[in-house]
C-alpha cells in the first residue's frame, strides 16, 4: 500500500519526483525514497518518516531519470534499510514496489542458495534480485521471465544502470498509470494519475499482467507473453492546485466544515421536483431483487446505512458485507452489488468487485475519485463530487456517501419522493455552530482510554463510524456497539473509568436506548448523549449532552456523524495526536 512515481523527460526528474510523491503521501508515510542515475551509476536516497524528512536530508545531485516511493510497511519494520527503492546485490537495478509478493519466502530461499545475500526483510528486495537473475541484456524480458515465478499482486517501476533512458513498469491487480505529454518530451509513471499535478497528459492504465517500457515521451506495452499491445489513452488534465488547508489547522477540520457544501454537491442536479435522476444509471439498475453493499472501514458504515435506507424506502432486502469477507458469501442471482469507496483504490473492495463480476453479478460503484480503478471496473458509477479528501480520517466522503445512498434508495422506490434531504446542509451548520461546546466536552473525556459507542437502528452504524473516528486519530479503544447487545457481555467492562457515548437520535427506538442508558448509569459509567432536542428528559440521566436538530430517523445519521467527527477531532487534539496522518495508517489501503 505504497505510492510509486517515476519520471523521464526534460524537467528535473528529482524535483518532479518529489512533487509527485507529495501527492502520493496519502498512500503511506512510513518512509520515502528516490533513486536515479548519476554518471551511469544508481544513486539512492531514502529516509524513515514523511517526505519532509527525506527532503531535509536529500543528498542526491541532479538525476537523469528518477523513480520514487512512499511506503506503508507490509513486509519488514519501518527502518531505513527496509525503505524503498531496493537494489539487487550487483547494484545494477533500483526498484520501487506497491503490493505483496506472496511467495517471496520460497523465492528468497532459492536465491539464497544461489548466493544472494539479503539486506532487508522485504519481499521487494527478493523481487529485485529475481529480476536481476533473469537479466541477460533485455530488461523487459527479464521482468517478464521473473513475473512467471511470482505470485501476488503488485505494481512496480525499476531503473537499470545499463539502460539510462528507460524505466520498466509492471502491474498485477494494482493500479499504475503512465502519462506522455503532447510534445513527446516527457513520460510520467504514477500509482495515481491525480498526482500528475500541473500536467496535461495522454494517460494509459496498465492492466493486470502488463509490462511497460517507458522512455522519454514514449511508452511500449507488452502482455505477459511479451506480445506488443496497442493501448488506448485518455486525455487527463490534472490541474495545478494542490489541496490547501485554507486556514484550518488540519485537513480533517477543514473537511468537516466543508460538509454543508459537499452534501449539497452530492444531491445537486439529482433531486428535482420530487424525482431522483442519476446521470450514469440506466433503468436496469432499478429492479434488483436484493442488494449487497460491499466496502471497508468508513465506507462500510455508509453501506450499513445504505441497506437500512433501501429497505425503508424501496422495500428491497439489503445488507452490507465487509469487502474482505464478501467473496466467501453466497448471494442470490439478481443481487445488485454496490461497491462503495472514497478512493476507488481499496484492494479489499476491488478484489470483491472482481470476484462478484466473475460470478456474473452486476456491480454499481459509488466513488469519490475520478479515474480510480473502481470507476473503471464497475458496470456504472455514481460520483460523490466531494472534492479531494486529504485527511486519512474520512469525514466528508462519508456524509456524501450517505447522501448518494439516500437518493439511491429513493430512486429504487420508483415513487415521487420528498425533498427533505435538502434540509441537511442547514442541520449540519447547526452542529458546526456547537463546535466550542463539543470541544469543551471532548476535553473532559480525553483522559479516558476506553469507550463504548452505543446506538440502535440508524444510530448503530452511525455510532460505529463515530467510534472508528475516535480510535484512528486518538489511539483510544473505542467500540461501536448495538445498544441492545451491551447487556449480553460487554456491560461487564463498565466502571467509572469506561465512558459510554449514547447515540439517541433514532426516534423509533428512543425508549429502548433510554433504557440502555439507564443500565449504563446503574454501573456508574460516565455517559455522554448525542440526542435530538426533542429528547429533553435525557439530560436528567446522563452526564453531558450534545444537542442535535430534530429530524427523521433516516436523516439523523448526518447531524450525529458530524457531532461525532468533531468530538473525535477535539479529543485527538487534546491528546496531541497527528490528526491528518495518524500512525500506522494510510489514506488508501491498496493491499489485501
Ligand atoms: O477509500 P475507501 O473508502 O475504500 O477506504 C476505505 C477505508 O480504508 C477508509 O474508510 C478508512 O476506514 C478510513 N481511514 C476511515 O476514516
Amino acid at each position: 500500500m505504497c505510492g510509486i512515481f517515476g519520471y523521464i523527460g526534460e524537467d528535473d526528474p528529482l524535483q518532479t519526483c518529489l512533487l509527485g510523491l507529495e501527492q502520493l503521501e496519502y498512500r503511506g508515510y512510513d518512509s520515502t525514497g528516490i533513486a536515479g542515475l548519476v554518471d551511469g551509476q544508481i544513486a539512492i536516497c531514502k529516509e524513515v518518516g514523511k517526505l519532509s524528512q527525506l527532503k531535509a536530508k536529500l543528498t542526491l545531485q541532479r538525476l537523469t531519470i528518477a523513480i520514487g516511493h512512499t511506503r506503508w510497511a507490509t513486509h519488514g519494520k519501518v527502518t531505513p534499510v527496509n525503505a524503498h527503492p531496493h537494489q539487487d546485490v550487483q547494484e545494477a537495478i533500483a526498484l520501487v514496489h506497491n503490493g505483496i509478493i506472496e511467495n517471496y519466502e520460497e523465492l528468497k530461499e532459492e536465491l539464497h542458495t544461489q548466493g544472494v545475500r539479503f539486506q532487508t526483510e522485504t519481499d521487494t528486495e527478493v523481487l529485485t534480485n529475481l529480476i536481476a537473475k533473469c537479466y541477460t541484456g533485455d530488461l523487459v524480458q527479464a521482468v517478464q521471465k521473473a513475473l512467471l515465478r511470482v505470485r501476488g499482486h503488485f505494481a512496480f517501476a525499476l531503473v537499470h544502470k545499463h539502460h539510462p533512458q528507460e524505466i520498466i513498469a509492471a502491474a498485477r491487480e494494482c493500479p499504475l498509470s503512465i502519462g506522455v505529454n503532447d510534445a513527446h518530451t516527457e513520460s510520467i509513471i504514477s500509482s495515481d494519475p491525480n498526482a500528475f499535478l500541473g500536467k496535461t497528459l495522454n494517460v494509459l492504465f496498465l492492466r493486470s499482467g502488463e509490462i511497460a517500457k517507458v522512455e522519454k515521451g514514449k511508452v511500449s506495452v507488452f502482455d505477459s507473453q511479451l506480445r506488443s499491445l496497442a493501448k488506448k489513452t485518455e486525455r487527463l488534465d490534472a490541474g495545478t492546485a494542490a489541496p490547501s488547508k485554507e486556514g484550518f489547522e488540519h485537513f480533517m477540520l477543514k473537511e468537516i466544515y466543508e460538509q454543508p457544501s459537499t452534501v449539497q454537491k452530492a444531491y445537486l442536479g439529482r433531486l428535482e421536483e420530487g424525482e431522483v435522476q442519476f446521470e450514469s444509471l440506466s433503468e436496469e439498475f432499478r429492479t434488483p431483487s436484493q442488494i449487497c453493499f460491499i466496502a471497508c472501514g468508513t465506507s462500510a458504515h455508509a453501506g450499513a446505512i445504505g441497506a437500512l435506507l433501501v429497505e425503508d424506502f424501496a422495500a428491497i432486502p439489503s445488507h452490507y458485507e465487509i469487502a474482505s469477507e464478501a467473496r466467501y458469501r453466497i448471494l442470490p442471482q439478481n443481487t445488485l452489488i454496490v461497491a462503495i469507496s472514497q478512493s476507488g483504490e481499496t484492494a479489499d473492495t476491488l478484489a470483491a468487485v472482481r470476484e462478484m463480476k466473475a460470478r456474473g453479478y452486476k456491480v454499481l460503484g459509488i466513488c469519490n475519485v475520478k479515474n480510480s480503478t473502481l470507476t473503471r471496473e464497475t458496470d456504472a458509477c455514481i460520483f460523490l463530487k466531494a472534492g479531494p479528501e486529504v485527511s486519512v480520517c474520512s469525514t466528508k466522503a462519508f456524509t456524501s456517501q450517505i447522501t448518494v445512498l439516500y437518493l439511491f434508495a429513493q430512486f429504487l422506490s420508483g415513487k415521487r419522493v420528498s425533498e427533505d434531504l435538502k434540509n441537511v446542509p442547514a442541520q449540519i451548520e447547526k452542529v458546526l455552530e456547537c463546535a466550542p461546546r463539543i470541544q469543551q466536552i471532548a476535553k473532559k473525556y480525553s483522559r479516558f482510554n476506553n469507550f463504548f459507542f452505543l446506538g440502535r437502528r440508524y444510530m448503530f452504524p452511525t455510532c460505529m463510524e463515530a467510534a472508528l473516528k475516535l480510535k484512528e486519530i486518538s489511539y483510544v479503544n473505542a467500540n461501536g456497539y448495538a445498544a441492545g447487545e451491551l447487556k449480553h457481555g460487554p456491560i461487564a467492562l463498565l466502571d467509572p473509568h469506561f465512558p459510554v457515548i449514547a447515540f439517541c437520535a433514532n426516534h423509533q427506538t428512543e425508549e429502548k436506548i433510554v433504557s440502555n442508558v439507564q443500565e449504563v448509569k446503574a454501573r456508574s459509567a460516565p455517559i455522554l448523549a448525542l440526542a435530538p432536542e426533542s429528547l429533553k428528559g435525557i439530560a436528567k440521566i446522563v452526564d453531558d449532552v450534545i444537542w442535535l436538530p430534530n429530524t427523521s430517523d433516516a436523516l439523523a445519521p448526518f447531524a450525529s456523524t458530524v457531532a461525532g467527527q468533531l468530538f473525535a477531532y477535539f479529543v485527538a487534539k487534546e491528546r496531541g495526536c497527528d490528526i491528518d496522518q495518524p500512525r500506522n495508517l494510510a489514506k488508501s489501503v491498496t493491499v489485501e
